[in-house]
This record gives C-alpha cells, structure tokens and sequence, in this order.
C-alpha cells in the first residue's frame, strides 16, 4: 500500500499553485474540488507514489521481502493515482455537503485513499488485486490505514505542513 499511502503527504508537503477545478464552482455555487486540489499536490504526489513503488519493486527479492505482495509498473501506478483521484472524489462529495476546505470529515477524510486505490486496482488490474488481497491483509488496511493518517497529520501540523491536524 506504499505507493497509495505516500501521495497524500507529498502533496501536502509540495502542493500549492493552481487548483484542479481552476477556482471554478460547481451547479450548486460551491468550488468544484476547493483550493485543497492543485495540480502540482496531485502530479507530484502520484510520482511520489509511484517512484515508491518503483524503490518497492527495486529492493522485491532482497531482506527476506519475497513474502509481500509482488508489485508490478501497472499496480503502483494504479495505486498511486487511484490514492489521489479518491481524495479528489472525496472533495468533490465534501463540497457538495457544504464542508469547506480543511473541515474534518471523520470517515471519508481516512479512507478516500484506500477506496480510490483498491477500486483502480479492481477496474483495471483484477488479477494483480485478487492475487495479493487476503481478508487478513484487508483488515490490516482498515486498522492501519487510520493509526497513519492521524499519525502522519500530527507530524505535518507540527512541521506546519498541515494547517489541521486531521
Ligand atoms: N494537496 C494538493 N493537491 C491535492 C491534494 C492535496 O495540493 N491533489 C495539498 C493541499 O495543500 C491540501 C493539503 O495537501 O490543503 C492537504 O490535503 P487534504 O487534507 O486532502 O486537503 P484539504 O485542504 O483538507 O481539503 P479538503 O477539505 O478538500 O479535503
Ligand atoms: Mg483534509
């Protein structure tokens, strides 16, 4: 999941510049995306995922990692840009609740990532998915995937990365 958990931080980290939806509102009157979703934090981000993956795929075979899921050039780069179109997705949704940028979203702020990945996984790379997905590595998703990202933002608030630590 390295390559779906690393996207989020870089762009957090480099994100900035020009908007996704380009300032546009949406038929409601409200942003499309936010301020939130740049250009840069996505591109950026998902070759961060990506570039991960690549260290993943360098290092398979050396430190007894023969064990962990094999990635391949298609799983990482699916996992990579699935993480980021999941947090656009997911700002796209909070938007329309009237949520504005940065606001907590309890839920959907955790797992936009792992449902945006594991479903560009399952669309375009079933085999790889149902090769390496167990129930045990699932539950370990759903168990890890919070502990991180609460982790990870206290850390980037403190750095003052993050302007919330959510
Ligand atoms: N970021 C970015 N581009 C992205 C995703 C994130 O530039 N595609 C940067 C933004 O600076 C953003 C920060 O990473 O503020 C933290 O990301 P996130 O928590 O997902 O965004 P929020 O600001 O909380 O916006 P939203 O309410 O839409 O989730
Ligand atoms: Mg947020």
């Amino acid at each position: 999941m390295l390559p779906a958990y690393l996207p989020n931080p870089i762009a957090a980290l480099v994100g900035g510049g020009p908007p996704i939806d380009l300032g546009r509102n949406f038929t409601d009157g409200k942003r499309i995306f936010g301020d939130g979703k740049t250009f840069r934090g996505l591109i950026i981000g998902i070759f961060a995922g990506i570039g991960i993956g690549l260290v993943q795929i360098w290092v398979s075979g050396v430190y007894g990692w023969e064990n962990l899921p094999q990635q391949t050039y298609l799983s990482i780069t699916l996992l990579a840009t699935g993480a980021l179109l999941g947090d656009v997705c997911k700002s796209f949704f909070k938007r329309r609740l009237g949520k504005e940028r940065g606001t907590k979203w309890p839920i959907a702020d955790m797992y936009d990532l792992v449902a945006g990945a594991l479903l560009m996984v399952l669309i375009f790379d079933p085999d790889w998915l149902f090769a390496n997905m167990t129930l045990l590595i699932f539950v370990l998703i759903l168990i890890l995937t919070p502990v991180l990202h609460r982790g990870i933002n206290i850390i980037g608030y403190h750095f003052r990365v993050k302007e919330v630590p959510w």
